[in-house]
């Protein structure tokens, strides 16, 4: 592989840990911002870390509405939004109070399923081949065009650079030809605020943000206004799912999460004994880099109390087991943290006692189960979205963009379009854009467009 391609994939990887390893020779053979709105953010890393300086910050100081404007907010207006931070490309079309017209993903698990992960280059080739079906669908769904369409959103980060591009590119260009107002979408805050869209939730509220590249606890104050409690100090949920289907030769077409998830109804729970992360420590941080690596020695155990070579498969129920007590374990670290952070609401903001679960492990019956219970028993109401919203979706972007709407925001659409890679949430720090052409259509085009 040529070195630039090489330390390309590296610094993709730091991303977004779901992306495939390197492939080495073994597993080849094997496998044969226009102007970005700076909301303030509380300080934190992107995978951790966090520890404290009381909750909450200031929200937007000023509302600066871009020369793109702002839709009709007198009367009830639709949104089209479209995310391609990662593997799924989504688009969605919601109106103002919060119906869903339109909704369409195009999933690329059959793509990586043989990589071991996520391969960038495939999943932006992916990307730019659905993009235009899936926006279509989720507008005929809605039985709309895009002259009916309010406003247009898009993921601009964090996420895979050159993933983000094709969903920016396609709806600055939408924006700028039909001439409706653009707004970006911070993808963490989106999967946070998406919990508002069905049930009421007022700010503020804890969120337990769990999906493939993240894993955090975040006191939600208000739109652009999001503290860290805790964070993942190495592998996230999602990725540790992912990582431990991989080891059990469970990845398949519907990913990694689901189908471990799947396995562990038929296994026992108590069969293989793990180590459950950080009991010790009373705080809000999570790790799964010690429970996937003892996950891995159970694995070699087993195989080799079986006397199986490298290429021979475990048992079917040998897998159901290792699966489902590694969940449990899984989850009960997630019980381990929650409680700690309930405690820790309760001292410090005195009231609010509702706990959001978003991100694509959110659509896991099990921990919703579990979650839901020790929220119940803490005393606490739990909000979680249905599956579909959980996994990354055109909706959410829509209804970030309602929301930043709302409180009179907007984003410029310029000849450039910003994508930011990595946007932890922060305090008063510009993230560092990344520009990307967008070459938009000339007046004239415009023109002739609006005529035809
Ligand atoms: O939010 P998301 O769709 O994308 C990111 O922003 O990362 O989350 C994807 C992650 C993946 O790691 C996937 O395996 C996991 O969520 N996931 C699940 C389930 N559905 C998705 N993990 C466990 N059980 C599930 N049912
Ligand atoms: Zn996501």
């Amino acid at each position: 592989m040529r070195r630039a391609t090489m330390l390309f994939l590296a610094a993709a990887r730091a991303l977004c840990p779901r992306i495939a390893p390197q492939p080495t020779r073994r597993s080849i053979i094997r496998a044969a911002k226009s102007k970005v709105t700076k909301p303030r953010y509380a300080t934190g890393k992107a995978k951790a870390v966090y520890r404290g300086e009381g909750l909450g910050a200031p929200s937007y100081d000023s509302a600066p509405i871009a020369s793109s404007g702002l839709p009709d907010t007198s009367k009830p207006y639709a949104v089209l939004g479209i995310e391609t931070s990662c593997d799924d490309t989504a688009a969605a079309i919601v109106r103002s109070d919060g119906t869903i017209l339109g909704e369409a993903v195009a999933s690329q698990h059959e793509v990586h399923a043989k990589y071991g992960g996520i391969v960038p280059g495939l999943a932006k080739e992916a990307h730019e081949k659905a993009i235009d079906a899936v926006v279509d669908e989720a507008l005929q769904q809605a039985h709309l065009t895009m002259e009916d369409i309010g406003a247009v959103a898009a993921t601009v980060g964090p996420g895979l650079e050159i993933c983000l591009r094709v969903g920016a590119r396609k709806a600055a260009h939408l924006a700028a030809k039909y001439e409706k107002p653009f707004l970006h979408c911070h993808h963490l805050e989106a999967h946070c605020l998406v919990a508002r869209l069905e049930e009421q939730l007022e700010f503020p509220y804890l969120a337990l943000l769990v999906s493939g590249g993240h894993c955090q606890l975040l006191w939600v104050q208000g739109v652009g206004d999001c503290s860290v409690l805790g964070g993942t100090l190495d592998d996230a949920l999602g990725e540790a799912y992912d990582k431990a289907a991989r080891m059990l030769h469970l990845s398949s077409e519907t990913g990694g999460g689901p189908a471990l998830e799947q396995a562990a109804l038929r296994g026992n729970t108590t069969a293989i004994d793990l180590p459950v992360p950080m009991k010790k420590r009373k705080d809000c941080d999570f790790s799964y880099a010690g429970l996937k690596n003892a996950l891995r020695g159970r694995v070699a155990e087993r195989r080799d109390e079986r006397g199986l070579s490298d290429e021979e498969q475990l048992p079917d129920q040998d897998v159901y087991d290792l699966a489902a007590s590694f969940q449990s374990v899984a989850i009960e670290h997630v019980e381990d943290r929650l409680k700690v952070a309930f405690k820790r609401v309760i001292n410090e903001a005195g009231s609010a006692p509702t706990l959001a679960l978003v991100g694509g492990v959110a659509a896991n019956a099990e921990l919703r189960r579990r979650v839901s219970a020790v929220a119940s028993q803490a005393g606490w109401r739990l909000v979680v979205p249905p599956p579909r919203l959980c996994t990354d979706n055109g909706v959410m972007v829509a209804w970030s963009a309602i929301e930043k709407a709302s409180l009179g925001f907007s984003d410029e659409i310029d000849e450039e379009v910003e994508v930011i890679p990595r946007w932890p949430f922060r305090e008063h720090a510009a993230p560092e854009p990344v520009k990307i052409a967008v070459k938009l259509a000339s007046k004239a085009e415009r023109a002739t467009a609006a005529a035809a």
